[in-house]
């Protein structure tokens, strides 16, 4: 149900200059997901009357892409004024005169912060009827953040930016995760009030927290569960980390679910794909995008699927697919290349160093050895022998290439597409199929095979072969 009374601020206006890439810091990924995309997700489930993302560095390329995942998201240009708290000012600037609730302010480069979590800070806010609540974590090493200043009797007094803190106020290790919730009544009388006279000269939205303090309204800083929860991505070196952290909950989440994975180090899961019960994933296994692997089926090792649906009890062996549905009971592999649109029904085979690509295979059907399947129908039951190419390309134009059911065809076939083989037909071992083949008939295009007698001792006397063909081979 719908929150009136919560909005939630994502905060997305910063270059993220460490990562050193051409693509803004927030659309970098994880698990298949934008870092912001990430957090939208855990906004979204909390399921407030208002999201805002705030932006500026970059601004088409992330709204286009925070656009795309949450439509209703409010939108707001960050100014020249920099600063998180000058952020948070023209983030609920845009919310409704009418709106009273409580702000959930949260950084787009913080991708695994759960819903969950956000809801628990949500409800200690609410429990305490405070102007501010604000998550902290305990760290190891704490460099880089705001640092928690409390009074001798543990009441959160202020926030202290790194470059802006004394050599005591260093040494605390309880810090400010940049995840707040705040009564939008106290952003708005105080978020004017900021000064930037700090070390960044910016508007800091930390100031507002030991100000509401000052002014005696109620502010609180809950540790988190863990530290990671918190993390920033900052630079490639976090961004892996997150990526190996959340590739991690995932693995978890399925093992619980009933899934066997053989080993959860080599096995890469993104945030959306779907496994049944009783799925077993084995070592070196990617599973991509929307992929969805139904019951029983075994993965890998060594396989990548990109938005493939694999059916009940199929098996995928050393594969990469992409766009393909597999039937139940279907097997695939070793060593098959899927390309986009590949069906293959209940059953059927896609064998050793098969590539196919815009093609359905029948129920049944098996393509068990060495060849390219492309722009092809192929009915049920049918064979096609080891070494089939179908010509779909002919350097202008792509052709179709119908092959009917409980078909046999020869080894080292060539189909020159546009062509059909009936249902029922055969070819012969290195047939070249131009023209239609009806239903039932065999067809065969080599010619005739002669044996030259002799040609070897008359033509290549004295070599091995000669001596091994005349019985006088000294071996
Ligand atoms: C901020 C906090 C710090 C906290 C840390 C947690 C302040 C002043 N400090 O520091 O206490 O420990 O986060 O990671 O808030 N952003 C904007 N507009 C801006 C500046 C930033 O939208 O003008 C966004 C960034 O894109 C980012 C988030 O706000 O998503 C945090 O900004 P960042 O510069 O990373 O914050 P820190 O200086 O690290
Ligand atoms: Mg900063």
């Amino acid at each position: 149900m719908i929150d009136q009374r919560l909005a939630v601020i994502v905060l997305a206006a910063g270059q993220g200059t460490r990562m050193k890439s051409a693509l803004p810091k927030v659309l970098h990924g994880i698990a298949g997901r934008t870092l912001v995309g990430h957090v939208l997700a855990a906004a979204a489930a909390l399921e407030p009357a208002h999201i805002v993302a705030v932006v500026r560095h970059d601004r088409d390329r992330v709204v286009a892409t925070i656009s795309e995942l949450q439509p209703a998201t409010i939108i707001v240009d960050q100014d020249d004024i920099p600063g998180t708290g000058r952020a948070v000012e023209v983030g609920i600037a845009a919310l409704p005169d009418a709106f009273d609730g409580d702000v959930v302010v949260v950084s787009g480069d913080v991708p695994l912060l759960d819903a969950a979590t956000l809801a628990r800070l949500i409800a200690e806010h609410r429990a305490a009827n405070a102007a501010a609540t604000l998550l902290s974590a305990i760290l190891d090493d704490a460099s880089g953040y705001g640092r928690i200043v409390r009074d001798p009797a543990g009441r959160l007094l202020a926030i202290v930016e790194q470059s802006d803190a004394t050599a005591a106020e260093l040494a605390i290790t309880e810090i400010n995760s940049g995840t707040y919730v705040f009564g939008v009544g106290p952003l708005r009388q105080q978020l004017p009030l900021v000064s930037m006279k700090n070390s960044q000269q910016e508007k800091y939205l930390t100031d507002v927290v030991g100000m509401l303090r000052g002014s005696g309204a109620s502010v609180a800083a809950v540790p988190v569960e863990h530290g990671w929860m918190v993390a920033g991505v900052n630079d490639r070196v976090q961004l892996a980390e997150a990526s190996r952290r959340m590739n991690e909950l995932i693995v978890r989440r399925w093992q619980r679910a009933g899934v066997t994975v053989q080993d959860p180090a080599t096995t890469w899961i993104d945030a959306d794909v779907v496994l049944a019960a009783d799925v077993e994933l084995l070592p070196g296994t990617q599973l991509k995008g929307a992929t969805l692997v139904q019951s029983g089926a075994i993965i890998g090792p060594d396989t990548t699927l990109v938005d493939c649906e694999i059916g009940a009890g199929a098996t995928v062996k050393r594969t990469d697919a992409t766009l393909a549905v597999i039937g139940a009971g279907a097997s695939v592999g070793p060593f098959a290349y899927l390309r986009a649109g590949t069906y293959l029904g209940a059953d059927g085979k896609i064998g050793t160093f098969v590539e196919t690509k815009n093609s359905s295979i029948g129920a049944g059907s098996k393509v068990p050895h060495l060849s390219y399947i492309g722009d092809t129908t192929v009915g049920e039951q049918s064979n096609i022998g080891a070494g089939t190419i179908t010509a779909n390309y002919d350097g202008v134009n792509k052709s179709a290439t119908v092959v009917g059911s409980h078909v046999r065809s020869g080894s080292h076939n060539v189909f020159v597409a546009p062509v059909t083989i009936g249902d029922g037909a055969y070819t012969g071992a290195g047939t070249v199929v131009r023209k239609d083949v009806p239903a039932g008939a065999l067809a065969i295009t080599v010619a005739p095979q002669r044996n030259m007698t002799g040609w070897v001792q008359t033509n290549r006397p004295g070599t091995a072969a000669a001596r091994a063909a005349e019985g006088t081979d000294a071996q």
